[in-house]
């Protein structure tokens, strides 16, 4: 089979690798990709937010059997149904089921339909009302924009002045654009001795009959060491996640994963893809922070090195609705990923930096921000790199992806230093 994957970043690029070893796929192709999918792949030059010549490339190329549709953007746009109607399969929810993370406020008002655990909230589209509930609840709370925001539309404001500053930037500054003309406001969930509660990232895969939860992992969000910063795309991610053991498995399957598939059944919405949960241990226990209609990135940078099963074999249960047939196997211990960044990123940063890759042997160098110009390797977005390592233990990997990480440079680069760290201090 031939094979196409859309997107740019390190999420793609661990994508192709997982799909380069499938015994069934013959040729890998990344519209746009970058430098590393070009080693692996071919790189078709079409902007996938423009749906008609996407279309157009799909019709003239019969060759290429499969879609990948991973980022958020095109999913809620509905490339997915509009590469269906004219015969393309594909791995991806429709725009209908794309939903569920394009719009938090349509999220919250399913799980609050169908009772499935998150933080109780209100939803405006007026400033005036979106204050007056604010001062009426106080601090601490979060604030969210109803659309996607590149992951950064969220605010957790410590005090009642962050929220009202917050507030105003998004509803009246426009922070995030037109994300940000509903807002969702949120009760802020702590965890045991009022704590931040600790968060895990559960990828799934489903055919909107059946939910297989993939191997947990962490995000680390802000920007620098210490959970200090900026929200960002994710700077680094660990797999498996320390609190996760088979029961809480049994129940976030019984209480969150069957009861949001059957809801958006229910909905006419069914979703099939991958399906990531954003869960947060609180002290009223597991709940939903956040659903995404995607592979995350930078976890599936840590998840996909971990499967055993053949990724080809899984996407075309998913499109064939049989799921529910294919055993999903994973290999045991741990997986790193050191997020390598421009400087400046997430606020504005410089492209095209000459990039110097010296020796990385015992991890894996995921390209996400990479181009090559006149020859040379050199930066091409925020995320630039994502190094990958295995280990029996996270001590272990961690200690694999650092070696190879200070190895990489160009003028600026910066990363945290303690992905993987987070959650044996607490
Ligand atoms: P999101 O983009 O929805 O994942 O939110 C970004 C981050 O904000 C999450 O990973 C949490 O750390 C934090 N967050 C979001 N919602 C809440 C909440 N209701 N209570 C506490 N923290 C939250
Ligand atoms: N790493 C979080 C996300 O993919 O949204």
């Amino acid at each position: 089979m031939n094979v196409l994957v859309i997107g740019n970043g390190g999420r793609e690029h661990a994508i192709l690798l997982a799909l380069k070893k499938s015994k069934r796929v013959e040729k890998l192709y990344c519209m746009k990709g970058n430098a590393g999918t070009a080693e692996i792949a071919e790189n078709v030059d079409v902007d996938y937010m423009n749906t008609a010549a996407v279309k157009e490339f799909a019709l003239a190329h019969p060759e290429i059997d499969y879609y990948v549709v991973t980022p958020d953007d095109p999913l809620a746009a509905g490339l997915v149904d509009e590469l269906e109607s004219i015969g393309k399969r594909c791995f991806g929810p429709n725009k209908r089921a794309a939903i569920i993370e394009a719009s938090k406020a349509y999220a919250k008002q399913l799980m609050k339909k169908y009772k499935i655990p998150t933080a109780e909230y209100e939803t405006f589209e007026s400033y005036e009302k979106a204050l007056e509930y604010v001062r009426k609840k106080g601090a601490p709370i979060v604030l969210k924009a109803d659309g996607l925001a590149l992951g950064k539309g969220v605010l957790v404001c410590e005090t009642l002045e962050q929220a009202e500053d917050g507030l105003k930037e998004i509803m009246l500054g426009k922070a995030f654009g037109a994300a940000g003309n509903k807002i969702v406001i949120e009760e802020c969930m702590r965890g045991l001795k009022y704590t931040p509660g600790e968060e895990v990232s559960v990828l799934a895969f489903t055919d909107g009959k059946t939910i297989v939860p993939m191997i947990t992992s962490c995000d680390h969000k802000r920007a620098f060491d210490g959970d200090e910063g900026l929200n960002t795309g994710g700077m680094g991610t660990f797999s498996p996640c320390p609190f996760w053991n088979k029961k809480l498995e049994k129940q976030v399957l019984k209480k969150i994963m069957v009861p949001t598939i059957k809801a958006l059944n229910k909905e006419g919405r069914t979703f099939k893809g991958c399906l990531y949960f954003g869960l947060m241990r609180t002290d009223k226990g597991i709940k939903v922070v956040e659903y995404n209609s995607r592979f995350g990135d930078p976890e599936t940078q840590v998840v996909l090195p971990m499967l055993k099963t053949d990724l080809m074999d899984i996407f075309e249960a998913v499109t064939e609705e049989r799921l529910k047939d294919v055993k999903i196997e994973w290999e045991d211990g741990a997986c790193v990923c050191v997020v390598l960044a421009s400087g400046g990123y997430p606020l504005s940063y410089e492209k095209g930096k000459e990039i110097t890759i010296g020796d990385t042997s015992g991890a894996t160098v995921i390209h996400a921000g990479t181009a090559v110009k006149d020859g040379k390797l050199v930066t091409n977005g925020g995320r630039v790199f994502g190094v990958v390592a295995k280990g029996k233990t996270v001590d272990e990997a961690r200690e694999k992806a650092y070696s190879a990480a200070e190895n990489i440079g160009w003028e600026g680069v910066h990363y945290r230093t303690d992905i993987g760290i987070k959650y044996r201090q607490g």
